[in-house]
């Protein structure tokens, strides 16, 4: 890290920018070579079609675009996914003059035609293979069906369950997040961008967008310097470092500059500290909002800053199309910085293998049916999805379930396959994802007996509901009364041995633009969840839903909570697979669970305070709230088994660490139940005393383990000097000589702690 960071980022927090020269291109690099030579023959025009990223729309129809690719306008397309769609696009390129390929991009967040759990869910698994099988799919349905890029991973940090965008991401630690960005992008793009089944990686959304204000979608960003660089930051920079082709650059503004006018973000960050070599794409509409954010006067103002600050490639609304010309004609644009930003675009597509084949993609027979269910990878989705599934209450043992039992099913998103598949759902089929209904019906066939009633619609609301079906007719309304559903759920329960009501957020609730002030289950479904607890039926609540929801009132009523997030196209499976314990849970949460919205943002690793809560003497003049129980519901890497786990103390190698070396944390981990299951082993450090106030406690290290009944395991944790590094107020990244705590637990409150000494 050079000094660069601190002095942009202090002027960053005045709201200044300082410009940077582009380096000339280095033309020992055949890709360099080929590229300048190109660029050498395009006309203005052609250069600036290269930066338009286009998708067919009502105002902008498949032929339009078509004739614009002919006249090489178009330099890549998103939202075009089916091979005879994109061939057919390809094809117009042949009539254009220089014949330069598009690239084909999609947002395939978390699976492409197999649903694999939403983001939270995935992160939930704790399980990187698991993460890895689901990226790899991804990219290997997606590029069988022609695309080159998907805009993911999100890497957004966030500790805001209000945020509906919470669902996109992997939770609210820094270290854990950076380590799936990572995995994401080796998964997506595989050993070689060129190869027909690699897909390249545009991470999202730079930087910052998780901590939107009070969660709310498109508000901004404004925070010390340092909690940036320290706690927002660093997954971008780890999933770029792992080769991510492109970034995509956020929405919000940062310290008042916004990102995609931020030059501080994108040349002295991404590009000099971070020596990102990529490409730079705005966001949906971006650099027009720059007007409306209030630091552009009109678009062409808006044009030029984004192009100054170095975004390349515009998604939607063409507006470098519209103004770079004006601009470099008027002087207020350099034709380098123009260049600077195809030659990026010209770069990607060689890294994508266009050049040399602009149908590398579109190998092969195209199938007779895109939805074939032969195109699908179920048993990896049914394998992820149930170790993504958190059980957060499990009294007296009501789980798992008798498969010969017969249950009550209810709940508005018990049989709905459209919510099982989640938010960004790329080119799923809501027909082909098994609801939780189906799910059970399918596991106790021959054997137990499924009675299903919807019991409750998924809320009232008539505007929240316009909202949700704004777009979609995504929320089905049954006409009945709310006493009629009710009374018909209680009937069946009445009859089962076990109710399981299936309640939460629709999929569309946990979105973007879906931002809640209220994160707690519909008044509807508490209705219901009453109503069949008074049957006095053991009950269990599977609960979806894309954010943490504040479930203290739903703990008390029911025997068994599970967490099902939004598990994909095998949800209802591997919801019955963990039901029926034919899998053990072994889910962790990766965001906090706070006990009311009032709490938010609650996270595990917040810095300490010189008045510090203590639930054991809990003190008037102390860090609280008065009139609730403190602290979370449920904390950061929570979650239980059907069998128990102990963990040893840390035995640390040695008391103290110096530079360069390594220290290892001993713990053993035993299986205390009577049934063999997987754990994670958390560790967490605390720097006791630096020239900043520390977090309490951060995970630097986890391993997720498999025992059998009364095994144990000895695990080591490695710990070595760069693991203590934060950024200091002059935001440089150091670690200062003192005593470090070192925390293992399996979850983030309940751990056994040592310590050592920094030399
Ligand atoms: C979202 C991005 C997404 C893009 C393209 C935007 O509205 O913020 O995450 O990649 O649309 O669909």
């Amino acid at each position: 890290m050079s000094n660069a960071p601190r002095l942009t980022a202090l002027m960053l927090g005045l709201g200044l920018a300082i410009g940077a020269t582009l380096a000339p291109a280095q033309d020992a690099d055949p890709a360099r070579a080929y590229v300048d030579a190109l660029l050498a023959k395009m006309t203005l025009e052609e250069k600036i079609g290269q930066l338009n990223l286009v998708s067919v729309g009502p105002d902008y129809p498949k032929e339009a675009i078509m004739a614009d690719i002919r006249a090489g306008k178009v330099g890549a397309m998103f939202n075009t996914v089916t091979r005879p769609d994109i061939r057919q696009m390809q094809d117009q390129v042949v009539h254009s003059r220089l014949k330069i390929p598009l690239f084909y991009a999609y947002d395939v967040i978390h699976g492409m035609r197999t649903i694999f759990p939403i983001n939270l869910g995935l992160a939930s698994t704790w399980n990187l293979d698991a993460i890895a099988t689901s990226g790899r799919i991804s990219a290997i349905e997606a590029a069988a069906d022609g695309l080159d890029l998907t805009f993911s991973p999100t890497v957004d940090v966030t500790r805001e369950p209000r945020w509906g965008r919470a669902s996109e991401t992997f939770g609210e630690d820094t270290w854990l997040t950076s380590r799936i960005g990572a995995t994401l992008v080796h998964a997506y793009q595989g050993n070689d961008l060129r190869a027909p089944d690699s897909l390249m990686a545009s991470i999202k959304h730079f930087g910052g967008y998780g901590a939107v204000e009070a969660g709310r979608d498109y508000s901004n960003v404004d925070m010390s310097p340092q909690r940036l660089m320290q706690d927002y930051l660093p997954p971008y920079r780890a999933a770029a470092e792992a080769g991510a082709g492109a970034v995509m650059v956020a929405l919000n503004s940062i310290n008042g500059v916004p990102a995609t006018a931020n030059r501080w973000l994108l040349q002295d960050l991404l590009r000099k500290d971070w020596n990102y070599q990529g490409l730079l794409i705005s966001d949906h509409g971006a650099i027009n909002e720059l007007v409306l954010h209030g630091v552009a006067k009109d678009t062409r103002d808006a044009a030029e800053q984004a192009l100054k600050a170095g975004v390349e490639l515009n998604m939607h609304d063409d507006v470098y199309g519209k103004q770079l010309p004006a601009l470099l004609a008027a002087g207020k644009v350099t034709q380098a910085e123009i260049d600077q930003a195809v030659r990026d675009m010209l770069l990607t597509k060689y890294r994508l293998g266009l050049f040399d084949d602009p149908y590398r993609r579109l190998q092969g027979q195209d199938p007779v049916d895109t939805n074939a269910e032969s195109r699908l990878h179920r048993a990896e989705a049914r394998q992820v999805a149930r170790e993504s599934l958190v059980l957060l209450k499990n009294e007296k043992a009501v789980l798992p379930l008798r498969k010969g039992a017969t249950l009550a099913v209810v709940g508005p998103l018990a049989d709905s396959p459209r919510d099982v598949m989640g938010n960004w759902s790329a080119a799923g089929v809501a027909a082909q994802a098994v609801s939780i209904r189906r799910g059970l019906e399918n596991a106790v066939a021959g054997q137990g007996k499924v009675l299903y009633a919807k019991g409750a619609n998924l809320l009232d609301d008539r505007d929240v509901l316009a909202y949700l079906n704004s777009y979609e007719p995504a929320v089905a309304v049954d006409p009945r009364s709310a006493g009629e559903m009710i009374a018909e759920a209680v009937a069946a329960a009445r009859q089962a041995e076990v109710v399981v009501a299936v309640v939460g957020e629709s999929q569309g609730m946990a979105h973007e633009a879906s931002s809640r002030a209220r994160i707690s289950v519909p008044d509807t479904q508490r209705e219901l969840i009453k109503a069949l607890k008074a049957t006095g039926k053991p009950l269990v609540l599977v609960l979806m839903n894309g954010r943490p929801l504040a479930l203290e009132w739903e703990q008390e009523q029911a025997n068994a909570l599970l967490e099902a997030w939004f598990p994909g196209t095998e949800g209802g499976n591997a919801v019955a697979d963990v039901l029926f314990g034919d899998q053990n849970p072994s889910g962790k949460l990766t965001m906090t669970f706070p006990r009311e919205v009032g709490q938010v943002p609650l996270y595990y690793n917040h810095l300490s305070s010189g008045r510090p809560f203590d639930a054991a003497k809990p003190n008037k003049y102390t860090s609280r709230y008065f009139d609730i129980v403190n602290g979370p519901l449920y904390p950061f890497g929570y979650g239980l088994s059907y069998t128990t786990f102990d963990v040893s103390a840390p035995q640390l190698s040695s008391a103290t660490l110096k530079q360069g070396d390594t220290l290892t944390a001993r713990v053993t981990v035993k299986n205390t139940g009577d049934r063999a299951g997987a754990t994670v082993v958390q560790l967490y450090l605390h720097d006791v005393t630096a020239s900043l106030a520390r977090p309490v406690k951060e995970l630097k290290g986890f391993q997720k383990v498999m025992l059998q009944p009364g095994e144990s395991r000895e695990l080591d944790f490695p710990i070595t000097e760069a693991d203590l590094r934060f950024y200091n107020n002059d935001l440089k990244l150091v670690s200062e000589p003192g005593e470090f705590k070192v925390m293992v637990g399996l979850d983030s409150e309940r751990v056994r702690e040592g310590s050592f000494t920094l030399l």
